[in-house]
């Protein structure tokens, strides 16, 4: 037993004890923050479900507890929908964590306070009703955030088509288009599921930690912790706090390979393309962005990860543009993302505005262009383009020409240096972020206890 346990084996340094959804942008913040309440002096248990189950080895600090849950094949399934899989991965988890808390909390150990996956509302309702303090980690932005809270009141039911382009009051630079592009969800299946996560924080989470900066989402944190009358704290971004990247959670194997090939080009020639963990498109989709790219003429590198295209398990390359490979551009199916987007190399960042990733794009002063495919990902990337200014939209509807068209401008046009000039200020931001608002969270959870 290490110097903090007792001989049962339970611990006198206040615990918090931490649950994520099993996704890649979600465990990752969460793991980062584990390890720094870690380094903070605080005992941390990681809860977590036995899918996409964390690796106990890359963080010889944590404690990790499975819950063992029984998964149906449509919470995992490539083919499910985000939604289908949030839903099934809430009703698979209520029972398994809120037994394994249980037993925490048996063993006596001293739980300061819970953080879960804001998303969960099954682990958050839990947490509430044993009474202990519960903290809801958002790994998405303030804006979205206060889009999910205020739903009803805001999606309006089957708006004309010229109302899709008007802004939503006191929420611009969003469009009431914005508020409604759910992928191909069930809209009101989307918002059962947005109220359910309302309800769980209203009744059980004591404040907001959010992975974001206060100086670039003030007025959102505001509107936040005004209309939840809850704390929040803007602790982001979480990688630029732990520096631990080693011990980078990752659910594929990262190819090495691209440093040496981007060691190849010039500074600021190569534009990288990645749609994250989760999003895929269809074959259609698919084919207009390989041409797109190829008839830029610019130099790239692209994340075809096995699932990107819905029905192909591997993804095959369009007819004849192997070719096009050879001659500019490196496929990769899992890359080492951070380390990409900071190599001189890279002039923009093709993404589909996870969070995680505008996040490492704007500690890197990187430019965008912006794919949203679902959820946070329209907002985001409407921020991106509409209110940091940091980034040009693909296209709805992505046509080749158009696609060629827009990679250029960002990567050489006009438009590139001013993007460039404000993603720097942005990355100042980042940087200059202090781990002051981590100062108060760990306060926060040391006057909470059980
Ligand atoms: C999901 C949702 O899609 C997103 O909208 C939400 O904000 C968080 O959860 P995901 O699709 O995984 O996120 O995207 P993102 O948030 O960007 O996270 C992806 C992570 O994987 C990033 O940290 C990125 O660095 C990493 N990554 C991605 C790699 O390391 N290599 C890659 O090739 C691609």
């Amino acid at each position: 037993a290490g110097q903090d346990e007792h001989r049962d084996g339970s611990s006198h340094r206040r615990q918090v004890v931490l649950f994520s959804l099993p996704f890649q942008g979600h465990l990752n913040p969460m793991l980062k923050l584990a390890a720094v309440l870690h380094a903070r002096g605080l005992g941390v248990t990681v809860l977590h479900t036995d899918f996409n189950a964390p690796d106990p080895a890359r963080h010889p600090q944590l404690t990790f507890v499975p819950i063992h849950e029984t998964l149906r094949d449509e919470a995992t399934s490539p083919d499910s929908d985000i939604l289908t899989k949030l839903l099934a991965l809430n009703a698979a988890c209520e029972a398994p964590f809120r037994q394994a808390l249980a037993s925490l909390l048996r063993r006596g150990q001293n739980v300061s306070c819970a953080v879960v996956d804001g998303q969960c509302y099954a682990a958050l309702g839990a947490a509430g009703r044993f009474g202990v303090p519960v903290l809801a980690l958002r790994t998405d932005t303030p804006p979205r955030c206060a889009t999910c809270w205020r739903v009803d009141e805001l999606v309006p039911h089957c708006p004309a088509e010229e109302k899709l382009d008007e802004l939503v009051p006191d929420l611009e630079p969003l469009r009431v288009r914005d508020l409604l592009r759910v992928d191909d969800c069930d809209t009101d299946e989307m918002c059962s599921f947005i109220t359910c996560v309302a309800d769980a924080v209203g009744a059980s989470v004591s404040g907001i930690v959010i992975n974001t900066l206060e100086a670039m989402e003030a007025s959102e944190l505001a509107k936040i912790r005004r209309e939840l009358s809850l704390p929040a704290f803007a602790i982001g971004p979480l990688h630029l706090l732990s520096s631990q990247d080693s011990a980078e959670q990752s659910l594929y194997t990262p190819d090495v390979s691209c440093r040496d090939w981007l060691d190849l080009h010039p500074a600021r020639s190569v534009l990288y393309v990645s749609l994250g963990s989760l999003a895929c498109v269809d074959r259609g989709v698919f084919e207009e962005m390989a041409w797109g790219m190829a008839g830029s003429g610019v130099p790239f590198l692209w994340v075809v990860r096995p699932g990107l295209v819905s029905g192909e398990e591997v993804p095959s390359l369009p007819d004849g543009f192997s070719e096009e490979i050879r001659n500019r551009g490196k496929i990769v199916t899992w890359a080492p993302q951070r380390e990409v987007l900071a190599h001189a190399a890279i002039a923009a960042f093709w993404t589909h505005c996870g969070w995680n990733s505008i996040l490492e794009s704007f500690c890197e002063g990187v430019p965008m262009l912006v794919q949203p495919c679902f959820a946070d990902q329209i907002v985001n990337a409407r921020y991106v383009t509409h209110e940091w200014g940091v980034g040009l939209e693909v296209g709805e509807v992505l046509e080749r020409e158009s696609v060629a068209k827009v990679v250029n401008q960002v990567m050489v046009g006009e438009d590139g240096p001013l993007m460039r000039e404000r993603a720097h200020r942005l990355q100042m931001q980042a940087s200059a972020a202090t781990s002051s608002a981590m100062d108060s969270l760990v306060q926060y959870v040391l006057s909470r206890a059980l």
